[in-house]
């Protein structure tokens, strides 16, 4: 007990002296994100769409796709699939990034790693989600400083100073680790599904 207190003052001391915040806890909030600084990139919370819109045939976080997924796929044929899913089935047609950051998590099932998006940047707050199960960093001046993770979302209160522009976010999962930064702010990008790609 008296172990896991040093070492919690330990790990707490370096982040106590850059941002007083940045120790306390992150309440998750239940409302949906107010106005914001830095916007979703996608304009779409990722996995809650596919919980909501897919998960009631394809399983929790995709379980039930055919193991191992989409080996046989290509990034264009698996996009397509995604958007006739998006306006068949699923009954909520997704254009543009809100798309692609779908597809991407398509991706990231089908390399086995952690899916990892940035949601939202409001009140100080960075917001975003990853596919469960996983640790996530945001490294901070070279520092990882661990985000609070609540089923697959997760957040982080940030201090006034820190540039938005140097976020780098990690996330680890059975020893696989993917790395974003704000642009696009969503792992596993491939080509924009909205463009064609033969030049036609
Ligand atoms: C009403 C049930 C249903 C819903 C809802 C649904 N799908 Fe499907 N999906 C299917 C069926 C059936 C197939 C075809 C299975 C097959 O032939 O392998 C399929 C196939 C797929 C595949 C190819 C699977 C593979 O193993 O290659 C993907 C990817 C996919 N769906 C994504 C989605 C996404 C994303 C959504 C949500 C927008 C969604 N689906 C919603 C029924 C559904």
């Amino acid at each position: 007990m008296r172990a896991h207190l040093r070492l919690l003052a330990i790990l707490l001391f370096p982040l106590l002296s850059a941002c007083g915040e940045r120790s306390l806890p992150t309440p998750p909030q239940s409302s949906p994100s107010a106005p914001v600084a830095g916007a979703s990139p996608t304009g779409l919370d990722t996995l809650t769409y596919f919980d909501t819109h897919c998960a009631s045939c394809h399983g929790p976080y995709g379980d039930y796709y055919n193991r191992p997924f989409a080996a046989a796929t290509d990034d264009d044929a698996l996009a397509r699939i995604v958007r006739e899913m998006t306006a068949g089935p699923g009954q909520s047609p997704l254009e543009g990034e809100a798309l692609a950051a779908l597809t991407a998590f398509h991706r990231a099932l089908a390399a086995d790693e952690p899916f990892l998006v940035i949601t939202s940047y409001a009140s100080g707050t960075l917001r975003g989600e990853v596919s469960p199960g996983s640790s996530v960093f945001v490294l901070i001046d070279d520092a990882p400083v661990p985000a609070t993770v609540d089923g697959h979302t997760w957040s982080l209160i940030l201090c006034d100073q820190d540039d938005r522009s140097a976020w780098i976010v990690t996330a680890e999962r059975a020893g696989k680790t993917t790395r974003i930064t704000h642009d696009p702010g969503f792992s596993h990008p491939g080509p924009d599904p909205t463009m064609s790609h033969d030049g036609k």
